[in-house]
Parts: C-alpha cells; sequence; structure tokens
C-alpha cells in the first residue's frame, strides 16, 4: 500500500509517498523544504516564522510527492502526520493540512510521534530490520536510549538528562562561528584537529545508568573560549570541534555499551538528525563489531527530518489499527511514547 507521510515539526516541511507491504519497503517520493536558509539570519528556529514557511509550503510539496511518485490521492491507503512532539505552531500546520486532506478524501489518518519516525527511517534503509532492538535516538530535541519491543511499543531507558547532543553541536557551532546548525559543520572541522588538545569534562553521567548531560561539556567549552579571549589568545577553532566532538561520541559509546548490557539487545539502529555525525557512526560501528551486536543506522540522507521516516512509522499503526480522526490535535510533547 502507499502511505503519504507528512512531517513538519520543526524547519522542514516534508511530504513522501512510501509503498509499504509484506517484504517491501520502497521510498517512491520524498520532498524536503528546508527552511535553513531563513533561520540561519536569526542563528537558530524562530517558531512564528517556521509556521508561515510550512503553510506556504505543506500543499506544493505535498503534490510534488504524488506527482514524483506517480500517484493520486485515489492511490493513497492512509496518510501519516507527525502530531508530537515538536513546536507547536509547526505540528500544527502540518496536523491541520493532513486532517483536512484525509476527511476530504476519506483516507485514513495515522497520527505519529516524531521519535518514532525517526527509528522507522532505520526499517527503510534495512528492509530486514525488525524489533526487537535498542534504539539512540539523537537529535536536535532528543538523545535517548529506547528498548523497542514492537514496531510500535517504546520504553525509555535512559538519556540526556538536559539538552539534546544536537542542540550542544549547534550552540558551540555557532559560538565559534559556524553556519546554523552547526552539527554537519562541526563533524566536517572535526577532521582538521587534535581531539586531545582541549580537556572537556565527560557527558556521561557517573553511575549505573545509561544517563548523559550536555550542560557541562557546552559550559567548559564556553568557558575556554572566554578564558582564551580574554587573555588574547588565539584558538583553534579545528581542536576545539575536534576535543568537543571526541568527548561527546565517546560518552555517547560509552552509554550505548551500557545500555545494550541493561537490555540485553543485540540489535542496535542509531536515529535522528545527529545519526548522520560520521564520528559516531564511525565510533558505533567499531562498538557493535566489538561486541557482536547488529548495528542498523539509516541512510545519512535519511537521518535529518523527512516524510518517509514518517510515512514509515505510520504503516506499523495503520496496521495496528491505530487511527486518528478530527479531534486529533498536536502536542509539543512527548506524549503517547
Ligand atoms: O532530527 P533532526 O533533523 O531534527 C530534530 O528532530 O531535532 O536533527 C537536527 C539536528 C541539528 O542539531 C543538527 O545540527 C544535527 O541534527 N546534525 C548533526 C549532523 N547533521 C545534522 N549533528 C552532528 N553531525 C552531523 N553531521
Ligand atoms: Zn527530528
Amino acid at each position: 500500500m502507499y502511505i503519504l507521510g507528512m512531517e513538519s515539526s520543526c524547519d522542514e516541511t516534508s511530504a513522501a509517498v512510501v509503498e509499504m507491504s509484506d517484504g517491501v519497503r520502497a521510498i517512491r517520493s520524498n520532498i524536503v523544504a528546508s527552511q535553513i536558509e531563513t533561520h540561519r539570519l536569526y542563528g537558530g528556529v524562530v517558531p512564528e516564522i517556521a509556521s508561515r514557511a510550512h503553510v506556504e509550503a505543506i500543499s506544493r510539496i505535498t503534490y510534488e510527492a504524488l506527482e514524483t511518485a506517480g500517484i493520486t490521492l485515489s492511490d493513497v491507503g492512509a496518510i501519516a502526520v507527525t502530531a508530537f512532539p515538536g513546536l507547536i505552531g509547526a505540528l500544527l500546520v502540518g496536523v491541520n493540512f493532513a486532517k483536512s486532506l484525509a476527511f476530504s478524501h476519506r483516507i485514513p489518518l495515522v497520527a505519529v510521534n516524531h521519535i518514532h519516525g525517526h527509528v522507522a527511517a532505520a526499517y527503510l534503509t534495512h528492509p530486514t530490520l525488525e524489533p526487537p532492538f535498542l534504539a539512540l535516538v539523537v537529535s536536535g530535541g532528543h538523545t535517548s536510549f529506547y528498548r523497542v519491543t514492537d514496531y510500535t511499543d517504546f520504553c525509555e531507558i535512559g538519556g540526556t538528562r538536559d539538552d539534546a547532543a544536537g542542540e550542544a553541536f549547534d550552540k558551540i557551532g555557532r559560538v565559534i562561528g559556524l553556519p546554523y546548525p552547526g552539527g554537519a559543520a562541526l563533524d566536517k572541522l572535526a577532521y582538521e584537529g587534535d581531539p586531545k588538545a582541549i580537556t572537556l569534562p565527560s557527558p556521561a553521567l557517573g553511575g549505573d545508568t545509561p544517563d548523559l548531560s550536555f550542560s557541562g561539556i557546552k559550559t567548559a567549552t564556553l568557558n575556554y573560549l572566554n578564558g582564551m579571549a580574554q587573555k588574547g589568545c588565539e584558538i583553534s577553532r579545528a581542536d576545539v570541534a575536534a576535543s568537543y566532538t571526541h568527548r561527546i561520541v565517546q560518552a555517547i559509546v560509552k552509554k550505548t555499551e551500557l545500555a545494550l548490557k541493561k537490555s540485553g539487545m543485540r540489535t542496535l539502529v542509531l536515529a535522528g538528525g545527529v545519526a548522520a555525525n560520521s564520528h559516531l557512526r564511525t565510533a558505533l560501528e567499531a562498538l557493535c563489531k566489538r561486541l557482536g551486536v547488529t548495528l542498523c543506522m539509516p541512510d545519512r540522507a535519511l537521518c535529518g527530518d523527512n516524510g518517509a521516516m514518517i510515512a514509515a512509522a505510520g504503516y506499523f499503526r495503520y496496521q495496528r489499527g491505530e487511527f486518528a480522526d478530527t479531534s486529533l490535535n498536536a502536542s509539543a510533547n512527548d506524549d503517547g511514547l
């Protein structure tokens, strides 16, 4: 069946057509209208601007997705839309558009948790992947470990106590003058620096839990940068990028090993925007090889927000008969996880 997936939780408006059935997981189209250039002017996402840009793009993107897939609305078996978590105004645009489309064309509607969507991107890249597994979702808003026991059953077993890894990358990226969002640029710059040049605190919290905290390393890096500026010393941006990335990746790997041990899972799924980080991918590959654990990561192009991942997650809710109706509302929080 064809699922139309719609995503508008933050700064990408996306619509996609994914074909899903037993043995078939194929992306027929995946159109993403990014607002990054607009928000870059402000150094971060401006919620009101994001909502307006979603309104402007959503209809065009949806029909482009259908046209690229070579189908019409009458071929669509279900519409899946991100309903939470995210920016409330941005989410409402997608939810209301999807509701109108679904009810005017009598197409079943499915509400999708954005986090489940990120994890579902792995099903598209790895056609034989199935639960149970441990999922590590690292994005701009989340850094969490989940025991995934069925396609729609997630249990959070640990994660960050404060900021998300993506947020931490973006913050330091901005401070050292990289364009927003700093994650991808920091990833590249880190190859040019020395990961041992600056001593920074580990984001891995002490104790026997897979928990992290990124506020300490952020503050320590800011203090280092301010201290150097006060002394009139030049800094190496590449050394900052390399040391910061190294410490974050090292902590995530350490806690992933613990989460695997605690959950007893033998498969790890890495998902979310930060899953595109090449240092993290390489380090987790090494960890999983050492532990004999199967690692499934979405293609880098599917790590960021996109409609295809929402369609894939929506398919499994559809299969369970979990439909939404006209009372569907968006929520900024993780309700329903
Ligand atoms: O999942 P996502 O697209 O949006 C949220 O749901 O938050 O994640 C966006 C985050 C941003 O913080 C961005 O800087 C980060 O993912 N990101 C990266 C890389 N590519 C994107 N962080 C580190 N390395 C990358 N290569
Ligand atoms: Zn996301």
